[in-house]
């Protein structure tokens, strides 16, 4: 039997007591996902810089999973650090974003191709409907951190993303944010 809990969300670094998992992406981790290729080489060559991470609290026999995503500060030639982007595996489960700190753009595209953006700033809580593709980007200078919820199952479907890119670039532009259509998208 799975037993209550209170878990602890630490809104400015994304740190949650106790966490059931976590990974990390490193810009190395994401190739492909950036139209300068040699932009992307160089940093990778570089520092590799840790482009975000996920911390989850998860029970397998539980309908609800929540965590957090702390995407650090960065571009890659004029594209912000991005996540990868993904559909859910199974296509009837939505999910929220509640951002806690910092500043950003989610992201979403449906199956048949309608775009929507969603400003992510602390006291947004964005909602995602079920078979939305979503990808949150930090467009800010300090950690984005937000709190997501789903279900524990919902899985995460990155193919189409990966090979197609999505329909949308979020870039700076003359020191502003500006969401321009990707001229390498494969529809
Ligand atoms: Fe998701």
């Amino acid at each position: 039997m799975l037993l209550p809990a209170g878990v602890r969300i630490d809104g400015r670094s994304g740190a949650v007591t106790p966490a059931t998992g976590s990974y990390a992406k490193h810009l190395s981790e994401l190739a492909g996902l950036y139209r300068d290729k040699a932009a992307h080489a160089a940093m990778v060559a570089g520092q590799d810089p840790l482009a975000y991470e996920v911390v989850d609290y998860r029970h397998q026999d539980s309908d609800l999973a929540f965590g957090t995503t702390i995407m650090a500060p960065g571009r890659v030639g004029d594209e912000f650090f991005m996540t990868r982007g993904h559909f859910h595996e199974r296509r009837e489960c939505g999910e929220t974003y509640y951002t806690q700190s910092g500043e950003g753009i989610l992201l979403l595209q449906s199956r048949d191709g309608l775009v929507r953006t969603v400003e992510m700033k602390p006291g947004i809580c964005a909602f995602i409907p079920p078979d939305w593709a979503h990808r949150s980007i930090n467009t800010g200078d300090e950690k984005l951190v937000f709190v997501w919820h789903c279900a524990p199952d919902a899985g995460h479907e990155y193919g189409e993303i990966l090979e197609k890119g999505m329909r949308k670039l979020v870039v700076a532009r003359d020191g502003r944010v500006e969401i321009v259509d990707n001229p390498n998208f494969v529809s």
